[in-house]
């Protein structure tokens, strides 16, 4: 969970310029300069460019952009591996850039876990000494590291592998090694720069799908460095698009995909399928009859025929979703001769539904079931819209456009 109400990292007015004498560029007849050509008149480069960001607790952050974009300049900058020439970076309301090298270690150590792409283990020690190596610095005593390496290592999913060597095991059991390293100190924040590159595409996914299941329980802060979109948009929250060490947009995977800021991040997203990122929400529509359960068959055919429609969705005082009933079954009841107060449940047919937050690949599954469009419901059943199948299939070939 995302805790809007706390801002852990606030970065301001950022940036990083590589090069000697780098303080020259912020010259009036410099400073608003191309990256390019600054690097030709002066050979400082421009690694980060007034950055302006925010980031939440809890908050799956995605740094994403092209090769030398400044993705990594800017994760190393959060714990001081880059130092940074202009700005502020305040870490739980502590601006870092201004401690002491001393402090700047302390604080290092208790507040981040680090995963990067090269996994960066020690080849003469087991698995169950990697993991706790991090402790080991700290000063952890021995039982206590070890306990603590043991559990890490089983939420990775590598209970048995302690005693092995590094060597021994593959790419993505080694990154899970590095993971476990990284969460072995308990972090508040973990930064991963580009942790899934180096593996094949079929364990990349199942380390994604792991890494999302793991912080649903974790709930950590997570900065992480992507270049790869469909990794950018399944893992993350909100995604920063770096291009030249600029932040030109930020956003839910949704608003990138939908309002791509320029022809930069169209290019991004131009690739993406719109059903792996669009939810339900973003193509569902009103209601056009609702059916309380409680009025009877004529008022409900009444109301039906009134928005010359053949069905209605049936809720309860509560709103609360009970199925559908169409204006035949109405016209039955109507024709029986019984009298009816409410509308018999017998009458009401059951039909799937699904979350606004149903990703629209995953209605495909539904759709060919109902022969109505697909209901959707919040997590107290209620009724929020629905959907019909010709949206779903628009909505995929309009490049994710909203079709209402
Ligand atoms: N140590 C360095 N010295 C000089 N330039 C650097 C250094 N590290 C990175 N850069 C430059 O800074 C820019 C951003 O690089 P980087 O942060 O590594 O990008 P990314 O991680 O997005 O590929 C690039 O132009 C890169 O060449
Ligand atoms: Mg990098």
């Amino acid at each position: 969970m995302i805790d809007d109400t706390n801002t852990q990292i606030v970065i301001k007015d950022l940036w990083k310029v590589y090069g000697k004498d780098t303080k020259r560029i912020f010259q009036k007849n410099l400073i608003n300069k191309s990256k390019e050509e600054i690097q030709n008149e002066t050979g400082c480069i421009v690694g980060m460019r007034d950055i302006n960001l925010e980031i939440k607790k809890g908050e799956f952050y995605i740094l994403m952009g092209l090769s030398g974009s400044g993705k990594s300049t800017l994760i190393r900058a959060l714990i001081r591996l880059v130092k940074t020439t202009k700005g502020s970076i305040e870490i739980n309301g502590e601006d870092i850039t201004k401690m002491s090298s001393d402090q700047m270690i302390q604080f290092r150590r208790k507040t981040f876990g680090m995963v990067f792409q090269s996994y960066g283990l020690l080849p003469h020690m087991s698995v169950l000494d990697n993991a706790a190596y991090g402790l080991k610095i700290r000063g952890v005593g021995k039982e206590e590291r070890y306990k603590k390496a043991h559990e890490v290592l089983e939420t990775v999913g590598l209970k048995g592998w302690e005693d092995y060597f590094p060597t021994s095991l593959s790419g993505g059991m080694q990154q899970r090694v590095g993971l476990a390293r990284a969460l072995a100190n308990d972090p508040e924040i973990l930064l991963m720069d580009e942790p899934f590159s180096g593996l094949d595409p079929l364990i990349r996914r199942q380390m994604q799908d792991e890494l999302v299941e793991l912080q649903s329980k974790l709930q950590k802060t997570i900065v992480f460095v992507t270049h790869d979109l469909h990794e950018a948009l399944k893992l993350g929250d909100r995604i920063a698009i770096l291009r030249n060490g600029e932040v030109v947009q930020v956003g839910t995977p949704e608003d990138i995909i939908t309002h791509p800021a320029d022809d930069y991040v169209q290019d991004f997203v131009q690739d993406a399928s719109p059903a792996k990122v669009l939810t339900a929400s973003s193509i569902m529509s009103d209601i056009p009859v609702i059916t309380y359960a409680w009025e009877g068959p004529k008022t409900a055919l009444t109301l039906m025929r009134g928005q010359k429609k053949r069905m209605g969705y049936v809720v309860d005082q509560n709103r609360k979703f009970l199925g559908v009933i169409t204006a035949k079954e109405l016209q039955r009841l109507l024709d029986s001769g019984e009298k009816y107060k409410s509308i018999p449940s017998s009458s009401i047919e059951l039909v799937e539904s699904v979350h606004p937050d149903v990703l629209i690949e995953d209605l495909f599954s539904v759709a060919p079931q109902n022969p109505y469009p697909i209901p959707v419901v919040d997590e107290n059943d209620r009724l929020l819209g629905r959907i019909s199948s010709d949206t779903i299939f628009d909505s995929i070939s309009s490049n994710g456009g909203n079709n209402e």
